[in-house]
């Protein structure tokens, strides 16, 4: 599996722990962090924090083993795995002797979850009325999904209607087949440079072939955002009365970086549906998406160079119309 890797610097670090955690009110009340693999944000010597993943501890590391670059000695102490045996518990089952919780902060787990609307569903339900969600996520513009298509609410109703428990064939294919290497900086200056694709294709239809005929699990960004898509999008499901959230901030995506920031607020339960109404149309605020310049088309696929012949022929028509215009007395 590829993930995405915030800064390593601790200095940085410590900035983006911080811009994380800013937006929560730590030291009143209880919080989960979910995924927090070998970086929480969240600390345990700094706030009463639990963590959920999909695995207990040694099963993350026996997964992670197999991928180069993870300290898997880091990987925290899971304090509620989802999965235990051939079940997979919801959120509220798998966390119900703590929750619930103020807030719950979830780095780079948010483009990985199978069925986005049953996992905001499951943060609701583990979430206090005006709780708050913490997210950081990559920028589909600046990682290794740079080349890859925007995903789409119509995408997340069909994960969400097949209850999708594992990443999609299409989730699975689309990331080994578009991966490429991305160097964030370049891109910010329009200079995404030689994208070299991550996966040879063989490797792209063993993965969505596995994932069609085997029970296995195929780690992979299924959910791909920018700021300006995430909040649209999630407008949009709460336009639908499929989430419960709306969002309270959005840090977008700073120049030579590939993650931004948002913070939802829960919604409180008890709404009548005007109130809800008002505050689905109120509570979201586009952000801008920064535009990075557009590279040179590259020539090998211009394919609409006009032959000499089609040229004159425009010519003609084009001076056959004047003429006509000219008789007929119009400008
Ligand atoms: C890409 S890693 C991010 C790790 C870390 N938070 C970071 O920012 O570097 C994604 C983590 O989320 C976990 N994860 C993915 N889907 C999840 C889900 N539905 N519920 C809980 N954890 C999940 C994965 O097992 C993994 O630990």
């Amino acid at each position: 599996m590829t993930v995405e890797r915030p800064p390593q610097d601790p200095a940085a670090l410590l900035h983006r722990r911080q811009r994380i955690l800013a937006p929560l009110d730590l030291e009143l009340g209880r919080g989960l962090e979910i995924g927090p693999l070998y970086q929480p944000v969240a600390l345990k010597a700094e706030c009463d924090v639990r963590y959920v993943d999909v695995h207990r501890t040694p099963g993350l590391r026996e997964y992670y083993a197999a991928h180069p670059g993870t300290p898997v000695d880091d990987i925290v102490e899971v304090d509620f795995p989802l999965v235990v045996g051939d079940r997979t518990r919801s959120l509220a089952e798998a966390t119900a002797t703590a929750g619930p919780f103020d807030w719950v902060v979830a780095s780079h787990v948010i483009e990985h979850v199978p069925d986005l609307i049953g996992w905001l569903a499951d943060i609701a339900d583990v979430l206090v009325d005006g709780g708050r969600l913490s997210l950081a996520i990559p920028d589909r513009r600046y990682s290794f999904d740079a080349r890859r298509p925007p995903t789409t609410v119509g995408q997340m109703l069909l994960a969400h209607q097949h209850g999708d428990t594992r990443p999609s064939v299409r989730a699975v294919f689309d990331h080994h087949h578009e991966a490429v290497t991305v160097d964030a900086q370049a891109a910010w200056d329009g200079r995404p440079g030689r994208e070299t694709t991550m996966f040879p294709l063989e490797t792209a239809h063993h993965m969505a072939v596995r994932t069609m005929t085997e029970d296995t699990y195929m780690d992979c960004h299924v959910w791909l955002f920018t700021p300006r898509s995430l909040v649209r999008q999630l407008q949009v499901l709460a336009r639908l009365g499929l989430a419960d959230f709306t969002v309270a901030s959005v840090d977008p995506t700073a120049v030579d970086t590939l993650e931004f920031f948002a913070v939802l607020h829960r919604m409180p339960r008890d709404l009548d549906p005007a109130d809800r109404a008002r505050l689905v149309d109120e509570g979201f605020v586009l952000p801008t998406d920064h535009v990075r310049p557009e590279p040179e088309p590259d020539p090998r696929f211009v394919t609409s160079q006009i032959t000499r012949r089609e040229q004159a022929l425009l010519d003609t028509k084009r001076r056959v119309s004047n003429r006509l215009k000219g008789l007929l007395g119009r400008g």
